[in-house]
């Protein structure tokens, strides 16, 4: 049964006043709420409230063993939730919060398993987003936010986008415009021996490694190593943002893979097939007589984190059938697109001698 979606343009003035108080009473009931943060926007529900976590899953469509983050406003909500809180916790928090990093940490009780897909830990983020920050203050509880997107789909980066997957699923979107980042909080495991980035983001493992001194990466987090050949992304479990259409990511010195992406581009079409390349706005002449969906702009990395989702999307607006992209981002955000870039992939292909 589709439920009345309200949708609520922000204006940034004091008349949102109004519209955080209804939808923090909506938190409060156990409704569910889409809200812009810095990085992608969040589809929330009372974190410490079961019934409204099982919302969320039902609402996307998401498996009930994969967890959500908690989203907090103050510090000190964060020790009624988590417990083993480290001084190397400390650190990071002073420096990286309000931003884009989670935390995960020992859960407490209060913290129903419905909200933790099950686990005794939780993951805790402190969002900076303006939006993030009143509805949460409003709500007077922590938020479970998983991005606000159907399971499956790439996250949303545009109220559009929220309101195409989720209207008629939830009681209130609000509409903050696009958002600053555009890809998800890192996600660091406070829980072992060294901080460790299950899933990279804005806040890179370097950043990490100079405020605490230590500091790794997981294997699984699919940053590390390429294949020769087509191989098969690491299995479906892998393929969170996948679009509609078949994503093939060429990897290689850039001149080569330019080279092989174009080949393999042209060879789509002449199959008949609607094909579309992903690059940066600069490399468009490298694909002539191709369709092109530019990604930002290789100059401005920033860019590209913001349009990447979003261009995803495009493919299967468009109705591709097969797709072909290079890396696309350098640092700071190389790790996180390519590591976004991965999942989406259906094909890796590696080409050229590395340098
Ligand atoms: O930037 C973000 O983090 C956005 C915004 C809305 O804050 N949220 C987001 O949530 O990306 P979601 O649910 O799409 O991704 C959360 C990821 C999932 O891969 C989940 O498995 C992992 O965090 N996660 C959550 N709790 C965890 C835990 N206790 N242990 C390990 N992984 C956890
Ligand atoms: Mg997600």
């Amino acid at each position: 049964m589709p439920i009345t979606t309200r949708i609520c343009r922000l204006s940034g003035t004091e008349e949102d006043g109004k519209i955080y108080r209804e939808a923090g009473e909506i938190l409060r009931r156990g409704g569910l709420v889409a809200f812009p943060t810095e990085t992608v926007y969040g589809l929330g529900a009372n974190a410490l409230d079961a019934g409204a976590s099982a919302k969320i899953y039902a609402a996307k469509g998401r498996p009930s063993d994969n967890p959500l983050i908690v989203h907090i406003a103050e510090r000190g909500e964060l020790d009624r939730l988590a417990a083993g809180i480290t001084p190397e916790a400390e650190i990071l928090m002073e420096d990286f919060w309000p931003g884009p990093m989670t935390l995960i940490f020992s859960k407490k009780d209060a913290v129903p398993k419905e909200t933790t897909g099950g686990l005794m830990t939780v993951a805790v983020r402190m969002p900076e987003h303006p939006a993030a920050r009143e509805l949460i203050r409003e709500a007077g509880v922590p938020v479970a936010a998983p991005s606000a997107n159907l399971s499956g789909k790439p996250s949303p980066t545009r109220a559009e986008h929220v309101i195409r997957d989720l209207d008629g699923r939830v009681d209130m979107i609000l509409d903050g415009g696009p958002v600053p980042i555009g890809l998800e909080s890192t996600i660091i495991d406070m829980t072992g021996e060294e901080p460790e980035v299950l899933r990279p983001g804005r806040i890179r493992l370097e950043e990490i490694r100079a405020a605490v001194g230590r500091g790794k990466i997981d294997p699984a987090a699919g940053v590390q190593g390429t294949s020769d050949m087509i191989a098969r992304a690491p299995g479906m479990k892998y393929r969170h943002y996948a679009p509609e259409a078949e994503l093939t990511l060429v990897l290689g010195p850039p001149e080569a893979a330019a080279e092989k992406i174009r080949g393999l581009a042209e060879d789509s079409l002449r199959r008949g097939r609607r094909t579309a390349v992903l690059c940066p706005s600069e490399d468009r002449d490298r694909y002539p007589g191709i369709p092109v969906i530019p990604a930002g702009s290789s100059a401005d990395p920033e860019s590209t984190a913001r349009e990447l989702y979003r261009c995803l999307r495009a493919l299967d607006e468009d109705g591709i059938e097969e797709a072909y992209t290079g890396e696309l981002a350098q640092e700071p955000f190389r790790e996180a697109v390519l590591n976004r870039l991965k999942k989406a992939a259906a094909h890796i292909i590696t080409t050229g001698e590395t340098e």
